[in-house]
């Protein structure tokens, strides 16, 4: 099988990672959850009462943070210093500081470099906010994944109900739109749709509706 790279980008709550996890599973490529990644810098820097603004602490301390990647029963295990931190990094807190600590170039460097170790040896389907414009810019697909922010604050707040969690829907809306803001307007690798991405807005589109338009794309830019 030909190896090929497919990046997607978007904004927060926008589906990507549960719509990456299926065309993975479906064409047999490995997704990589780069999202992950900077939440569990996140959670350490929030173990260590680290403040997300204070770019002096987190830069010094980044050699002691090791962030790695595995695939376990197929689904991806991310390991924070050699701990399994999956069941820790999905909460919306834990968003919010990824998002705060990711605008750190370092931070983003460190990163990047294992995402595109892994893009290297195997075929990924990726997902991210800097994936077609950084991380994989000669990517054969790419993919700008939106809706609006109501909608997915909605997406989120039926998410975390499901699971038991308390929330307030409102909240959850001005937290997806802070962190658009922010993720949009960082100096290193703001998110953006790469020029040769095509655009798919989800607000009015359910899963089923939005894979079946991605592998639309997908096959059109891949020729299967
Ligand atoms: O995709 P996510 O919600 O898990 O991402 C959490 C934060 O991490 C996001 O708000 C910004 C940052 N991030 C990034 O800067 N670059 C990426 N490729 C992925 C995530």
């Amino acid at each position: 099988m030909r190896k090929i790279n497919i990046a997607i980008d978007g904004p927060a709550g926008a589906g990507k990672s549960t719509i990456a996890k299926s065309l993975a599973k479906s064409r047999n490529m490995v997704y990589v959850d780069t999202g992950a990644m900077y939440r569990a810098i996140g959670l350490y820097c929030s173990r260590k009462g680290i403040a997300g603004d204070d770019e002096t602490t987190i830069v010094g301390e980044l050699d002691n943070i090791n962030v790695s990647l595995a695939y376990e029963n197929g689904e991806q295990v991310v390991y924070l210093n050699g701990e399994n931190v999956n069941g820790l990094i999905r909460t919306p807190e834990a968003g919010a500081m990824a998002s705060a600590v990711s605008v750190y170039p370092v931070v983003r460097s460190k990163m990047v470099e294992l995402q595109q170790a892994l893009a290297e040896k195997t075929s990924v389907v990726m997902d991210g906010r800097d994936i077609g414009t950084v991380v994989l810019p000669n990517a054969e697909v790419k993919i700008y994944l939106t809706a609006s922010s109501e909608v997915r604050a909605k997406r989120r707040y039926d998410e975390l109900v499901a699971k038991g969690m308390e929330c307030d829907l409102t909240q959850l809306q001005k937290e997806i739109e802070e962190r658009d803001y922010r993720d949009m307007n960082r100096e290193t690798s703001p998110l953006k749709q790469a020029e040769d991405a095509v655009l798919l807005d989800t607000s009015d589109m359910n899963i089923e509706e939005v894979v079946a338009a991605m592998q639309k794309i997908i096959a059109e830019k891949i020729g299967d």
